[in-house]
């Protein structure tokens, strides 16, 4: 079968590692799923606005739908402001698309230093289930006498019963599919009664469908302590936009390096493409420079192979990159080696070989 891909590298350090993660996906699909992957390089980033005056094309919003995925690298430059960069393509494709569930799990693998003692390899593996069209991130707000001493801001958390339906449903599927078969649900509600209140209301309800998987809540003070004092007690963990996006930094840094931090943003619907993404930024700091872990995007391609139905080309990919980091032999500056983004990519299509 022949799947059509988007790939948008973005900026900085995204087109050289979105560059290693198309290669190891290719090999992959090819091998184990006998799969044809099809890419479009489209060119959207900061050049392209600063050619064009913005981010996209007119018709860009159209064009993306004609492919089955995205496979994003990272906006942001220092010259533009990022209310433009990220506001004008990223955000806004999380909500067109209705990507409503950000996918991002975070495992400790053989070979990487964790900053937590005594974890062992594995032991940290969990799912984080981030709401991704609504809640704190909503845009719905306003801004009075601005520039003013009596300046006035609001911004609204927009929670709606639906949406909590379906990321909460989303979660508790995949924690029914996992070993531990265990959910954690995290919110502030004793302080945030209404938008948050109406999250644990349908919380209680949907559980109810669930009775074989092992659930409960925790207030997300409480969380960030946890993911920190004992985070090997979470499975399947889901939360609300702002607190899934904090949260999951949080589990990236457990887990070794946000160079090996991946992510879906997926519509389950498959009403309109998905997009897969490192978690990281376009790291202008070490851009141009070829020592980027390009893993994290290896990684999110593996989301993209699931999504797209090619479960063992995933599986390949991911037991490839366990390997190369097992052995430890080729290392990016990140992980205290000083191997290149290219020498790491060749180590992962070599261990697929
Ligand atoms: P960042 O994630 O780009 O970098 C943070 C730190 O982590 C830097 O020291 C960087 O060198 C390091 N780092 C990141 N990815 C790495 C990798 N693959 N290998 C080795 N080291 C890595 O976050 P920062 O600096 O806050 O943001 C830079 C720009 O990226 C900003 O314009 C920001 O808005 C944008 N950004 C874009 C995102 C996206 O497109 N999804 C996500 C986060 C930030
Ligand atoms: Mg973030």
């Amino acid at each position: 079968a022949v799947h059509r891909i988007a790939v948008i590298g973005g900026d900085g350090i995204g087109p050289e590692v979105i560059d290693q993660a198309i290669r190891a996906a290719e090999v992959a699909a090819r091998k184990h799923d006998g799969a044809d992957l099809q890419w479009a390089k489209l060119p959207w980033s900061t050049a392209y606005y600063k050619q064009h005056g913005r981010m996209l094309p007119e018709d860009g919003w159209d064009q993306l739908k004609a492919y089955e995925a995205i496979l994003f690298g990272a906006v942001g430059d220092p010259s533009v402001p990022d209310k433009i960069t990220v506001h004008e393509l990223l955000l806004p494709m999380r909500r067109k698309y209705d990507q409503y569930v950000n996918l991002r799990p975070a495992y400790l693998f053989a070979g990487v230093p964790c900053p937590l003692a005594g974890k062992k390899p594995g032991e940290i593996d969990m799912l984080v289930y981030r709401e991704n069209t609504e809640g704190e991130y909503a845009p719905v707000g306003g801004n009075l006498y601005p520039g003013t001493e009596n300046q006035i801001a609001v911004q609204t958390g927009v929670f709606t019963w639906k949406g909590c339906e379906r990321i909460l449903r989303a979660a508790f599927e995949a924690a029914r599919k996992r070993p531990r078969k265990k959910l954690t649900s995290i919110t502030k509600s004793n302080a945030q009664v209404y938008g948050l209140g109406l999250w644990d209301d349908v919380f209680h309800a949907v559980r109810k469908d669930y009775t074989d998987v092992d659930s409960g809540s925790l207030l997300v003070d409480a969380a960030a302590m946890d993911f920190v004092r004992k985070p090997e007690s979470f499975d399947v963990v889901v939360a609300s936009n702002l607190f899934g996006d904090i949260l999951t930094d949080l589990s990236a840094a457990v887990t070794g390096s946000i160079g090996l931090a991946s992510s879906a943003n997926i519509n389950p619907t498959k009403k309109f493409p998905s997009m897969f993404e490192p978690v990281h930024g376009s790291a202008p700091d070490i851009a141009g420079k070829g020592i980027a872990n390009p893993l994290a995007a290896v990684l999110s391609a593996a989301l993209m192979l699931d999504h797209l139905g090619l479960a063992q080309s995933a599986a390949a990919v991911r037991a490839a990159v366990a390997h190369v980091l097992a052995t430890g032999a080729v290392r990016t500056p990140d992980l205290g080696g000083s191997a290149t983004t290219t020498q790491m990519g060749d180590a992962v299509v070599a261990a697929l070989a």
